[in-house]
């Protein structure tokens, strides 16, 4: 074991050092930049991810078993500001006081006692890690972990204020809320996995919650993501299944109890986004999604753009194993755009040139249940075989064109945050990202001019450090 309670850094892969814990809180001006930050980016990127991977010398078993850590990265006058700060849960604060795993995770389980491992974990929930992702709402932000409630904190300073429940109204809120750009809605969900699992939409306007009816699920099955058209919110629940009682019981984690059932179909959820009205359901084949860039209604047609899976079987492992995982590109998520035929409950798909390993899709914001015309995410040459993704690439989806930028194998990207820049159109803006960079061992943020990203940069800003791999955020303009 290390100084700090780290486990040795010894990684089978480059990118394995990516997943190292960054023990320290970091809160400096960064001096090492490349290019120029234009004027038009202003305000605070937010990023949140597993800070800490381990505990008493030993890995978490699973990359989302981390604790919540945030990164803040503010563009001002003066340049660009980097801070970090762990989320303060209760999971933290305990684990923080004991030096040791103490409670259940979402493949993490507790040390067996003298009765066992399964009388050590039976009855006990995951803890709420924050770990996921990062929104900006009423003035405050949350972190968000989807098995329970978001927690509060300071934007300013990103001290934890708590959780936040909206008096009572929310158990579980998923990592991908979604607002509407014109009516400032915002739209999520939970699963509440009980006798009967059940999916519950919400709607929050002003931080009052309105619950929807409950969809009761056929079985018992995780889901990440969600898409809101303009009538509708979109769920594409694969068949990937848990095992309630397997995981209720202690005898497996909620991770360990998942598992995939390739012959059952994926299940298409359209529920009325008024509240009123029956859900519908539409089969079709079987896939597993984390993730969509956005979806839109148009001429009786619904239209979902997603990182498909095959299945979970290579993505489910890879999660698994993280820092020790060769990441195969194999199995992996293509780009695909899957259209629904609304009066017959047809699909058909079509996927694009856009290189292989595609995750982390994102828009402009402001085209959220509309047509939008762009995309942006990570992903790798089609010719790599194994590595976390080196790319950011853009789909325009009216012409096909693909644009890639290739920061080169010793390089692992994050996820790509578009942020309009002023102008008119939709691909006005940068994209900005985190690049851990394998043989120097830091995180550089670098920013990309979206309507031409294959482009020299147009800034890197580059850390003192590493960034643990981050997942989701979020970019909060600067107040005028
Ligand atoms: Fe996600």
């Amino acid at each position: 074991m290390t100084d700090d309670g780290a486990v040795p850094d010894q990684g089978p892969w480059p990118w394995s050092a990516g997943f190292r814990t960054l023990a320290a809180e970091h809160d400096y001006r960064v001096e090492e930049i490349d290019g120029k930050v234009p004027p038009g980016l202003r305000g605070t990127l937010y990023r949140n991810g597993s800070g800490r991977n381990d505990r008493g010398g030993q890995w978490f078993a699973h990359w989302f078993d981390g604790d919540g850590m945030i990164s803040a990265v503010r563009f001002d006058d003066r340049g660009v500001h980097f801070c970090n700060r762990f989320i303060a849960t209760q999971s933290f604060r305990d684990e923080e006081q004991a030096g040791e795993i103490v409670h259940r995770g979402f493949g993490k389980m507790r040390p067996a006692g003298i009765l066992g491992g399964v009388v050590a974990n039976a009855f006990r929930q995951p803890a709420n890690v924050a770990n996921t992702s990062i929104i900006s709402e009423g003035g405050r932000l949350l972190a968000l972990w989807e098995g329970g409630p978001p927690t509060a904190l300071d934007p300013g300073t990103l001290d934890t204020r708590g959780i936040e429940n909206f008096g009572g109204a929310m158990k579980a809120f998923s990592a991908h809320p979604k607002v509407d750009p014109d009516s400032g809605e915002l739209f999520n969900f939970g699963i509440d996995y009980g006798a009967k699992t059940t999916l519950t939409p919400y709607r929050i306007v002003k931080g009052v919650v309105t619950r929807f009816q409950p969809v009761a699920l056929p079985y018992p099955l995780m889901n990440h993501d969600f898409v809101l058209t303009k009538n509708h919110l979109v769920f594409c629940l694969g068949p990937i299944l848990m095992r309630s009682l397997k995981f209720v019981l202690g005898f497996a984690s909620f991770d360990g109890a998942l598992h995939w059932e390739g012959a059952k179909p994926t299940l298409i959820l359209l529920v009325p986004r008024d509240g009123r009205g029956k859900p519908r359901l539409i089969e079709t084949d079987a896939f597993f999604q984390f993730h969509f860039a956005n979806g839109y209604e148009e001429g009786g047609a619904l239209v979902l753009d997603l990182a498909r899976y095959p299945d979970f079987h290579t993505i489910g492992e890879a999660l698994r194993s993280y820092w020790r995982s060769e990441w195969p590109v194999k199995g992996m998520a293509f780009m695909t755009r899957l259209t629904v035929d609304l009066a017959t409950g047809k699909t058909s798909s079509r996927t694009f040139d856009s290189g292989s390993a595609n995750e982390f899709p994102t828009i402009n914001f402001d085209y959220t249940g509309k047509r939008h015309r762009y995309a942006y995410f990570a992903s790798n040459p089609i010719a790599r075989e194994r590595g976390l993704q080196q790319q950011i690439t853009r789909i325009d989806f009216d012409s096909g064109a693909v644009a890639t930028h290739d920061f080169g194998a010793d390089a692992c990207v994050g996820e790509p945050t578009f942020v309009a820049t002023g102008g008119a159109a939709e691909d006005d803006g940068v994209i900005v990202t985190q690049v851990f960079r394998t043989a120097e061992r830091r995180t550089d943020i670098v920013g990309l001019d979206a309507r031409d990203l294959a482009a020299r940069p147009l800034f890197t800003a580059r850390l003192k450090h590493h960034v643990p791999i981050q997942l989701h955020g979020c970019f909060v303009p600067e107040r005028k």
